[in-house]
């Protein structure tokens, strides 16, 4: 089939290129010029693992290209798949310009039966709103032949760092629709990533619209719960680890997800909880329970701050060194990141930085093109350092070599945001490990 997809960014490009690698014909079409430009030399500007070397191959054989020119796009595919950004709005909610003005560059470039299918996360009644933009343009433009369409929901639930493999093998497929022949084009489209016996699941637009919103909200109460709880074994030294093994064997509640750390961040959850909350408010619901969420995740990106202040009441000359700064590991995105209140927190302290992240500097250079001494391995930053803090846990944190971060430190203080260090352990080398919610370890620096 032939597909058009509006957006190329961490979804819009896994889309396109998981299509491709399934034998569509797929152009990925973006606003941004120079994105464009280096996607249609096969260079990824994001960093997804194994996206690159599809991104080769289906290029490479003609069934993936990518265009600033909507209008061609569309003329040549069957279904638009329209995955742009919907950010933050001043109010909270979401700023759906972007989608808006795609439906109606989209509905100008129309000139048959098409599918356009809303992939970016949007709030309940958007594809209504599609509708209606698409309506508009078609009656203004084409009033003596009309066009139709069909407008369909279909969030998407990939994670970034692993965002291809989701792709390619879904727990579900979430499909909005009211029209059974486009339900039954949908199940084709999907059915070679669902070998595995994995439902798409159709339901009709609201409902699957709310579907997104409503996983994604659930996932950031799971982390602020888990940090709430971990503010309590803080209290009274208890180990939120063992709480966690405790809980998570009920299958009821499940271990995924049930971590307590730095707070969530991400291009998602703190934007989709909130405009989650916007969507309820303006339905007369009351969201006191999301809005407790968000501020539980608030103070917890204080949390790193607060634990070094504890141990440096007066850090006049400290210096921290950072391991990570992504969102999450496996990616390069640093939007929303804990990482940056945290550097925030230091720099308003005058406190000296250093960082190493695999994937996520160049990002964070824009946001701090200065205040941070960035270095190229985990080790360099290390130097003359008095307290190391994880706020990332990449795999090449997971086992460091203790005595050499011993020898390298000037204090001894290991701040573990993620909880993947034994204080026990780092205490054999002489290490003072404080982590989140595991304890009432009083650190001297
Ligand atoms: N990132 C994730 O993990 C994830 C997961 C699930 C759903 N989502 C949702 O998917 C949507 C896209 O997210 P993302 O992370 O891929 O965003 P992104 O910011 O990485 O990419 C958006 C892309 O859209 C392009 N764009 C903006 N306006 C455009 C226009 N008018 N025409 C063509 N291109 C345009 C931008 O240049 C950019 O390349 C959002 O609604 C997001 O909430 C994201």
């Amino acid at each position: 089939m032939n597909i058009c997809v509006v957006g190329t960014g961490y979804v819009g490009l896994v889309t396109a290129t998981c299509f491709a690698e399934m034998g569509h014909l797929v152009i990925g079409v973006d606003v941004d010029v120079a994105k464009v430009d280096r996607l249609s030399k096969g260079e990824s500007p994001l960093y997804e693992p194994g996206l690159k070397e599809l991104l080769h191959r289906n290029i490479k054989a003609g069934r993936l290209s990518f265009s600033t020119d909507l209008a061609s796009a569309v003329s040549r595919s069957l279904f638009i798949f329209i995955a742009v950004g919907t950010p933050m709005g001043a109010d909270g909610s979401a700023d759906l310009k972007s989608v808006l003005s795609v439906s109606r560059s989209v509905a100008a470039a129309m000139d048959g039966y098409r599918v356009i299918v809303v992939k970016s996360t949007v709030p309940v009644g958007t594809c209504q709103l599609v509708e209606k933009e698409i309506s508009g343009v078609l009656e203004r433009l084409r009033m003596g032949s009309p066009v139709s369409f069909d407008v369909v929901s279909n969030p998407e639930f990939l994670k970034e760092g692993s965002a291809v493999n989701d792709f390619m093998r879904p727990d579900r497929v979430v499909v909005g629709v009211s029209n059974p022949q486009v339900s039954e084009l949908m199940k084709e489209l999907y059915a070679p990533f669902l070998r595995n016996g994995h439902p798409v699941i159709m339901m009709d637009v609201f409902s699957s619209e709310l579907t997104k919103y409503a996983s994604n909200a659930f996932l950031a109460m799971k982390i602020s719960f888990m940090n709430k709880v971990a503010q309590i074994c803080d209290k009274v030294g208890a180990d939120v680890m063992n709480v966690r093994s405790g809980m998570g064997s009920d299958p009821r509640i499940g271990l995924p997800f049930l971590y307590a750390g730095v707070g969530y961040g991400g291009s998602c959850f703190p934007k989709d909880v909130q405009a989650f909350v916007r969507t309820g408010t303006s339905y007369g619901v009351d969201m006191g329970l999301l809005e407790e969420v968000e501020k539980i995740n608030n103070q917890q990106k204080e949390w790193a701050l607060r634990k070094i202040l504890d141990a440096y009441p007066d850090p006049a000359g400290l210096k921290v060194a950072i391991w990570g700064g992504a969102f999450k590991p496996e990616t390069d995105d640093v939007r929303d990141a804990p990482s940056i209140a945290v550097i925030s927190g230091l720099l308003e302290r005058k406190i000296a930085i250093s960082l190493y992240d695999p994937e996520a500097m160049a990002g964070l250079r824009l946001i701090f093109p200065a205040g941070i001494q960035f270095c190229e391995n985990p080790y360099d930053v290390l130097n003359d350092a008095d307290v190391l803090l994880l706020l990332t846990e990449w795999r090449e944190f997971r086992n460091p070599d203790w005595e050499k971060v011993k020898g390298l430190m000037r204090g001894r203080l290991v701040l573990d945001g993620r909880n993947q260090y034994e204080a026990s352990d780092l205490a054999s080398h002489g290490l003072s490990c404080v982590g989140v919610g595991r304890g009432c370890i009083t650190a001297k620096p």
